[in-house]
């Protein structure tokens, strides 16, 4: 292995000089993001890297590493997730732009979003009558007796464990409403999140309101640039209002008075408060930077590194693939579906969708495969890379090395120390990992 170099900085001195710099927005919790490590990714690429070269963040997910180089490149950010296209095009592609929210518009979305959200409460107002008696009970604190009755409560919705059946006249309709616009997604009133996830991640009224943002935003904006932004604000408000830990990989359970507590601490947030907060902030936002020739696209990986007219866009790879064998797909489903709008139906407990990519990076048997076609590619094509790999990922540094000089590509790993998120919210938060920056160019540069 190249020359293996411990770095000083750590996480909280990072995320200051990210506070300071205003070259980064964040817009949901993502597993494996690399928010904190920005400024020792950057400083990587500007050594082999020239102002105005085009950087692939070929594993895109939140777009923080597009977000955090767009001012010094042009940047093509590629994700297999759609929610992913939509943060790259909101946040990196959008700032060649002139931006037209003005307050008209704003107000023409918040009379749609209202229009939705009443004719969905006037569709069930039992179900939320009885939801934000709930959501009330909380403020008083559980109890076991309380607990039981909201389970008996939750199990009345229809899902893929009950086989969708529910005696509840209301439920039985919302059922019934979800498959007619399988055909027909964009019928009045939006309801796809109020079937999937009421009671789950949220109470059956903060579903109510994603649906409607979600409306109103189809019923307002035409132009693609403004409509990515409201999406990407959405993203935001569905992911800080869940209370999943960070991720929708299953609902937490409610096994105890002290879970349910926890959950319902997220219940009483105000959706539309969140998507309005970072609306604002995007805008702002994009106010920063000069024009660039951005990109942004949804491809596997593979697909992007054939297509020429893109690969000539690229000097450099960043490469971020997923680190173990959890699918992004899984933890996701939710968000992707939130931007897909299509009425899928659900399959199994977690009520995923049953289109889920499988990513080579996660399986085994699979993984050096991947990795080889990435630096076959790369050294096809002439191009630098830099990997974000771990020492705990699903394939060793040593066996990654073998490949990238197998294809006649440098191997130099950078060690980073940094507290990597696992997700959960009880008990270790964070694990000491040790997170590698590995940058390949080819041998006969040297
Ligand atoms: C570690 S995450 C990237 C995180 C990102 N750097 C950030 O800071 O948010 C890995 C990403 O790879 C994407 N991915 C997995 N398999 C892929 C494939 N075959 N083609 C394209 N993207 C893929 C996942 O959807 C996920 O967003």
């Amino acid at each position: 292995m190249g020359n293996t170099q411990q770095n000083k900085t750590i996480n909280s001195q990072r995320k200051i000089e990210l506070r300071n710099d205003e070259k980064y927005i964040h817009i949901m919790k993502y597993m494996g993001s690399k928010r904190e490590l920005l400024p020792d990714i950057r400083e990587e690429i500007d050594k082999i890297s020239s102002e105005g070269e085009g950087v692939l963040d070929i594993f895109a997910g939140t777009g923080s590493v597009g977000v955090y180089l767009r001012d010094k490149y042009d940047v093509i950010s590629n994700d297999v997730q759609s929610y992913s296209g939509v943060i790259c095009d909101a946040l990196i592609s959008s700032c060649s732009h002139e931006i037209d929210f003005n307050k008209d518009l704003l107000s023409k979305i918040k009379k749609s979003f209202k229009k939705n959200r009443s004719a969905l409460l006037e569709m069930f107002p039992k179900t939320v009558d009885k939801s934000r008696k709930f959501v009330i009970t909380e403020k008083r604190g559980w109890t076991e007796e309380g607990r039981l009755k909201y389970i008996k409560f939750f199990e009345s919705f229809p899902s893929p464990v009950n086989k969708f059946k529910t005696r509840s006249t209301e439920l039985k309709r919302l059922y019934e409403q979800y498959l007619e616009r399988e055909c027909k997604a964009n019928k009045f009133p939006y309801m796809q999140t109020t079937f999937l996830f009421s009671e789950t991640y949220f109470s059956i009224e903060q579903c109510i309101d994603i649906d409607s943002i979600r409306y109103a935003i189809d019923k307002c904006l035409d132009g693609k640039i403004e409509k990515q932004i409201a999406l990407a604000a959405l993203v935001y408000a569905h992911s800080y209002c869940s209370s999943g830990t960070g991720h929708f990989a299953q609902f937490r359970d409610l096994k105890d008075v002290k879970s349910i507590n926890d959950v319902f601490l997220y219940r009483d947030r105000c959706v539309w408060a969140y998507f309005i907060k970072k609306l604002e902030e995007i805008i702002e936002f994009q106010k920063y930077y000069p024009e660039r020739d951005h990109l942004s696209v949804n491809m596997d990986y593979r697909e992007l590194l054939n297509d020429k007219d893109i690969m000539k866009r690229v000097d450099v790879i960043y490469a971020d693939p997923p680190y173990s064998f959890v699918h992004y797909s899984r933890f996701y489903h939710a968000t992707e579906s939130l931007i897909k709008y299509d009425y899928m139906l659900p399959a199994f407990k977690g009520r995923y969708r049953t289109d889920r990519h499988q990513s080579p990076f996660c399986q085994k048997q699979n993984v050096a495969k991947a990795f080889e076609y990435l630096y076959d590619a790369a050294s096809k094509n002439r191009k630098k890379v830099i990997l974000s790999y771990a020492d705990t990922a699903m394939i060793s540094l040593a066996e990654l090395e073998e490949i990238a000089t197998d294809k006649g590509l440098t191997f130099d790993a950078r060690e980073i120390d940094y507290d990597h998120s696992t997700m959960g919210r009880e008990g270790h938060k964070s694990n000491q990992i040790k997170e590698y920056l590995v940058t390949s160019t080819f041998r006969e540069r040297q």
